[in-house]
């Protein structure tokens, strides 16, 4: 059985449905040049900066620009994809998702959210579990503000991200040390699996500060390491226009086996505007292998060292069978929320059914991105990033046919 243990961000969105970005408190709201702590439409700020811009409780502002219930839905690049391949990896593997919630409704509603995907609280020996450390605050979440009618009727939304707890939760949670607390794993433990899965720690910034750390520790225990981008809003507010790093000193990259991202990440990480340019950047670096995605166009995957064969920078379309499906069933359609998460969480799957067929050695990057081009565009059949299964092994049975046909589709690629 392989195991697969990952953490960084897990928060829960609350969608705010009916915000009019014309209105006059809304636009006073808005940033007024870049970085000041404002609004801005269709991007992410950080409430407690926003709170500063504003001048008043970020509570109090929300309210009023608001306007309303939300609903909400359990998001976040790790999460995310630790869901999926628990889904769809079934009994086959053990997944377990380490982070941290706060003390609020909201931490509730992430542990209510875990359950329902089929995760248990605790270390037992289930096959999907959580350790959620719990921190006095706020839980993580993003408020997302949502106008339908902006842009004639195209729509537009706003993100405003409370770190919250995941601001406090540090290496030590995961490694043995001063904070282990009541909920805290045993020593190692995280660090004891075939997969060690990093998603979104940009917004868990103290675990991202020491990525390196924490790789190396994985590779010493000889897990395959995997790091799941996310847009690095810290970096961008801290020193705009500049390249992110990843590891406090931009090192991280020879203890990452697998990293994937989407464009704008890849970009802003390699600083390579061409995703055939960043891979080359990444795989010199010393990644093992890398994908980056750009939404319905192409994915794009390059490996360069075990536990990969090599393969040289090279594209592979998006799942056709889907684009068909959404065009004959528009009814279908739910949002492109969460597809790079899925994207990943299905990657993370096809790389576990690897080292369980053949060990860590000779994995086929081509082949990996397989099951993540199909958990990706099934995404675009729910609303918000989690599908929440009836029985399990639904999942995995909606996705077969469009896996299937893709192998088809692109036999002459896929040998
Ligand atoms: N419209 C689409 N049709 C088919 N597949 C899609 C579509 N949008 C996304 N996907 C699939 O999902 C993958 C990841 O999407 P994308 O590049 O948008 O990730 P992302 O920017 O990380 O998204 P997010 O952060 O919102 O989850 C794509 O490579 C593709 O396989
Ligand atoms: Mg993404």
């Amino acid at each position: 059985m392989v195991s697969i243990n990952g953490t960084g961000c897990c928060l829960i969105d609350y969608l705010y449905p009916n915000v009019d970005f014309s209105a006059p408190a809304f636009k006073a709201a808005l940033s007024k040049k870049d970085g000041d702590g404002g609004l801005g439409i269709g991007k992410l700020v950080f409430a407690e900066h926003f709170e500063t811009f504003m001048g008043r409780p970020y509570d109090t502002v929300l309210k009023e620009l608001s306007g309303g219930k939300p609903s909400y839905n359990l998001g976040g690049p790790s999460i995310v994809s630790l869901v999926h391949a628990a889904q769809v990896l079934g009994d086959t593997a053990q997944v377990g998702f380490f982070g941290a919630r706060g003390s609020d409704a909201t931490g509730g509603l992430v542990e209510a959210a875990l359950g329902r995907a089929g995760f248990s609280g605790g270390l037992s020996d289930k096959h999907a579990r959580y350790c959620l450390a719990r921190i006095e605050g706020p839980t993580p979440r993003t408020d997302v503000l949502s106008d339908p009618r902006y842009d004639n009727g195209h729509g537009e939304r706003t993100f405003i991200n409370v770190i919250g707890a995941a601001g406090l939760y540090e290496s030590g949670f995961l490694t043995s040390g001063v904070l282990q607390g009541e909920n805290s794993p045993p020593s190692d433990e995280f660090f004891n699996a075939d997969i060690v899965a990093f998603g979104g720690t940009a917004l868990t910034p103290r675990i991202h500060d020491n990525l390196t750390g924490l790789l190396e520790k994985a590779k010493q225990k000889k897990a395959f390491t995997l790091v799941n981008l996310v847009f690095d809003y810290r970096s961008e507010q801290t020193s705009p226009g500049k390249k992110w790093k990843l590891g406090k000193n931009d090192d991280a990259y020879p203890r990452i086996d697998l990293l994937i991202a989407d464009k704008d990440e890849a970009w802003r990480t390699s600083g390579c505007p061409s995703p055939g340019d960043a891979l080359r950047w990444f795989l010199e670096k010393g990644c093992g292998a890398a994908i980056i995605t750009e939404g319905s166009r192409a994915v794009h995957f390059a490996s360069g060292r075990a536990p990969f064969t090599v393969f040289k920078p090279q594209t592979l379309p998006v799942s056709g069978a889907i684009d068909r499906e959404l065009a004959a069933h528009p009814e279908k359609r739910g949002d492109t929320t969460g597809c790079g998460d899925n994207f990943a969480g299905g990657v993370i799957a096809g790389i576990a059914g690897q080292l369980e067929e053949r060990g860590p050695e000779e994995l086929d990057i081509r082949e990996a991105c397989v099951p993540g081009i199909a958990a990706g565009g099934f995404a675009c059949f729910t609303l918000g990033g989690v599908f929440y299964e009836k029985q399990s092994g639904e999942k995995a049975k909606l996705l077969e046919p469009f896996i299937e046909a893709y192998r088809k589709e692109q036999f002459s690629v896929l040998k």
